[in-house]
């Protein structure tokens, strides 16, 4: 059985006062009978670790450079995020697809840094509404993933995926726990052709997961805990979705 992973992403959120509070109140409330981290800007990865230190939650960021440390103004390197203790990084959200213009080439490049400096990459796949209605939706998932499969080579079995519908993150529309399924299921088989530990994968769904539909989801076969936007700034919505995976 595989043990589930919740991960908030915070996304471009947060002050030294609201952080403090929700990290105390996830805290609080702990343990859960799942893996739990928060994916936080880069500023606050000092502080979040310092409140975090010493329990078992997990934190990382939500974005990490391709390249080796060297002259790219602005980027941050994976070995800086492995010495400030980040156990995860998200790779090739839709957000970062979209409005910075990342490709598949880039995204898998990033997985591959992160890899390297011993961080495990959350590497996000998904579709938009319009992919979804023009029936492209494995073809467009599995582009994605097989880039990153590609790059990995061997280690591709080390990644975690998250199928993120770009048409359900921050928009309230939640994928029917039969849509996302099929969509892992289909993902499970692509990893499968390309690692034996497929099985041991986890595959977190995204978008609009809530305390209220998180059980749901979190029940099918091959969802394997879930990647949190609006909901991971709540300490209590939050500590409500770890409990649904535990
Ligand atoms: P929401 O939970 O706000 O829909 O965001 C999901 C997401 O983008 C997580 O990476």
């Amino acid at each position: 059985m595989r043990r589930k992973l919740v991960a908030g992403n915070w996304k471009m959120h947060g002050n030294h006062r609201a952080n403090a509070e929700l990290l105390a109140g996830i805290i609080g409330v702990r343990p859960f009978g799942c893996d739990v981290a928060v994916c936080v800007p880069y500023p606050y990865l000092s502080e979040t670790a310092v409140a975090l230190a010493g329990s078992d939650l997990r934190w990382g960021a939500q974005d990490c450079s391709a390249h080796e440390p060297g002259a790219y103004t602005g980027e941050v390197s994976a070995a800086m995020l492995a010495e400030f203790g980040c156990r995860y990084v998200i790779v090739g959200h839709s957000e970062r697809r979209q409005y910075h213009a990342e490709t598949d080439q880039l995204v898998a490049d990033k997985a591959k840094a992160a890899l390297a400096c011993g961080i495990t990459p959350i590497v996000c796949v998904g579709e938009t509404l319009a992919q979804r209605e023009a029936g492209q939706t494995e073809a467009v998932v599995k582009r994605q993933l097989s880039a990153v499969i590609h790059a990995l080579g061997h280690c591709a079995g080390e990644m975690v995926v998250a199928y993120e519908p770009v048409w359900a993150i921050g928009t309230g529309r939640v994928a029917t726990p039969d849509q996302a399924q099929s969509v892992h299921a289909l993902l499970r088989a692509q990893l499968g052709a390309a690692t034996a530990h497929a099985g041991d994968m986890k595959i977190l769904y995204g978008g609009s997961m809530k305390p209220d539909n998180a059980a749901s989801l979190l029940s099918q076969p091959d969802i394997d805990g879930g990647l949190i936007g609006g909901a991971s700034l709540k300490a209590a919505d939050f500590a409500a979705i770890c409990r649904a995976a535990g």
